[in-house]
């Protein structure tokens, strides 16, 4: 498990029981820098992270991921991506918020329904956010040489998408 924050580690040794996993604080920026060993790994995941890098980066990243798994080895990354358009931000948007208002409704949370509204805006607000295009992300996939490529899942920005070695 990589990870740049040591907080973020912390917590997911926490969540996490047995020996079977090893924690790695490190930048995505660093882990692009350095030699990886290539065919080590039958699963890589990513969750909620790569969006804080730029297109470059994402690229170099998904490189480097592609390098170090096993042959048909499988990528997964869970991430916002960037709508296509404006019009489709808005309804992309509106879903993440009624989501938000729905859950606080579910669990007995009434009182803050709308409190949240705002979060879309912050997030893009954010220039630690850099989503990119789910269309741009699977040809970069493909241009790495991923095969199988494809996003499994979405909703509103957020993706389930990658491909095997
Ligand atoms: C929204 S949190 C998601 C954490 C966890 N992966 C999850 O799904 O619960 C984003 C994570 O990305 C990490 N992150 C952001 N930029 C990074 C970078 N350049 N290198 C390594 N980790 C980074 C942060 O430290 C943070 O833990």
């Amino acid at each position: 498990m990589l990870d740049g924050s040591d907080i973020m580690l912390e917590k997911a040794k926490e969540s996490l029981s047995g020996d079977n996993f090893e924690y790695i604080h490190q930048t995505f920026e660093s882990f692009i820098d350095e030699p990886v060993e290539a065919s080590t790994y039958d699963f890589i995941c990513s969750s909620n992270a790569i969006h804080h890098l730029d297109h470059t980066e994402k690229e170099q990243l998904y490189n480097k991921m592609y390098k170090a798994l096993k042959s048909n080895g499988l990528f997964i990354n869970i991430d916002p991506v960037l709508p296509n358009s404006s019009l489709s931000e808005k309804y992309q948007f509106q879903l993440w918020v009624d989501w938000i208002n729905n859950n606080l409704k579910d669990h007995g949370s009434q009182d803050k329904i709308g409190k949240y509204d705002h979060t879309p805006n912050s997030y893009k607000d954010k220039d630690e956010n850099k989503p990119s295009k789910l269309s741009t992300q699977l040809s970069m996939l493909e241009n790495v040489g991923f095969k199988d490529v494809d996003c499994f899942y979405k909703y509103g920005v957020f993706a389930v998408f990658g491909g095997t070695k």
